[in-house]
């Protein structure tokens, strides 16, 4: 069987999901796309040589009979819009981060699906779908290392533009962690502090960077993630589990060691598209799987509503300096898996 898939949204990450859509993934094809840029949109379907249609609305396309599911990959602020109209129109749908701008707008989300009755909707988080954190997800389930006590992560970037502001490293940059360490720990957070070190001369005056979030969990785990947006020397994504009796590190994607003018070496990557190229694929196709599966399986609007959540109180303690709780209601049964 096929999925037919109709894509609002063709800037950067729609193009790309559109590639892989029709050009690296099975079980799917684009039948149309939407763009508020027109030419955007067409030129798409001319450069991938798409037997896809162009609709001057995103609602036309979420509407349109040969749509069975829907990616939306537009602007952030135009993702409950139609995320909404999806659920509306009883068909699956796959959002990009953020699920919505506001904790409220995920929250209707989660209402309209739960309405529905059931689960349509899958938020593209990606980060549950790398082989590294699948790995080291595995070690903690198996025991390994006992229960996890505490975690030393980081998300570090060479540089950002001039346009990132602080709250960025919270609802740009640490939303990812925000999301895969609940996954990892299968736990929730129930507070959050920021500090900030001495201020790196390589930011902009703007930004406070480097930034450093402190997280504690519900069975109490304590979590420490450095944020270094201007690090300079590559991106580099860190994630160690403190256990019981013993300790595991999120692999080091694979590279090449040399021997070279008197040194061991192996090369940091400093494209983020490069840490995660093959966690994008394995997300859509197991989007498109589980659609075909008439089961949903993958990150639910729960999972974005309680990241919005989250990075609300992130935000609060950036400003304040205190210790700010994150709460969430309980997890309706509707979403347990
Ligand atoms: P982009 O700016 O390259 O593309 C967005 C496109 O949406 C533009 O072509 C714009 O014309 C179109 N658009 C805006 N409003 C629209 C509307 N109402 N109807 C139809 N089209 C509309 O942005 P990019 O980088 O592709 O990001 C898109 C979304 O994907 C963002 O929410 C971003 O946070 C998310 N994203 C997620 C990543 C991840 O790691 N999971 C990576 C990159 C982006």
């Amino acid at each position: 069987m096929t999925l037919n898939i109709g894509v609002i949204g063709t800037g950067a990450i729609g193009r790309d999901h559109i590639r892989r859509c029709s050009k690296v993934l099975q079980g799917s094809r684009i039948v149309a796309v939407n763009d508020i840029n027109r030419d955007n949109a067409a030129k798409v379907v001319s450069d991938l040589k798409l037997d896809a249609k162009v609709y001057d609305n995103g609602h036309d396309l979420v509407k349109a009979a040969d749509v069975q599911a829907v990616l939306v990959t537009s602007w952030g602020p135009s993702h409950e819009e139609f995320v909404l109209a999806a659920i509306a129109a009883g068909k699956p749908v796959f959002c990009e981060k953020p699920l919505a701008v506001t904790a409220q707008g995920c929250k209707n989300i989660v209402e309209a699906e739960a309405k529905h009755g059931k689960r349509l909707v899958q938020v593209g988080f990606m980060r549950p779908y790398d082989q590294g954190y699948r790995a080291l997800k595995q070690v903690l389930t198996s025991g390994q290392i006992g229960e996890p006590l505490m975690l030393h992560c980081a998300h570090r970037n060479p540089t950002v533009g001039e346009a990132y502001t602080t709250d960025m490293a919270i609802t740009d940059t640490l939303i990812h962690e925000i999301d895969v360490l609940r996954w990892l720990l299968d736990d929730d957070y129930v507070s959050v502090q920021v500090v900030f070190p001495r201020k790196s001369a390589k930011a902009f005056p703007h930004l406070k960077d480097p930034q450093i979030v402190l997280f504690e969990t519900a069975k109490g785990t304590r979590i420490d993630v450095e944020i270094f947006v201007n690090c300079q020397y590559g991106y580099d994504i860190q994630c160690e589990v403190v256990g019981e009796t013993g300790i595991a590190k999120l692999p080091e994607p694979s590279s090449v060691q040399m021997r070279s003018g008197a040194k061991l070496s192996t090369e940091i990557l400093t494209d983020w598209k490069d840490r995660f190229i093959d966690a994008y694929d394995v997300e859509l196709q197991g989007f498109i799987n589980d659609v075909l599966a008439g089961k949903l399986t993958g990150p639910s609007a729960w999972d974005g509503y309680a990241a919005a959540v989250t990075a609300d109180a992130c935000v609060a303690a950036q400003l304040s300096g205190e210790i700010v709780p994150v709460t969430l209601p309980p997890r309706p049964a509707f979403y347990n898996k």
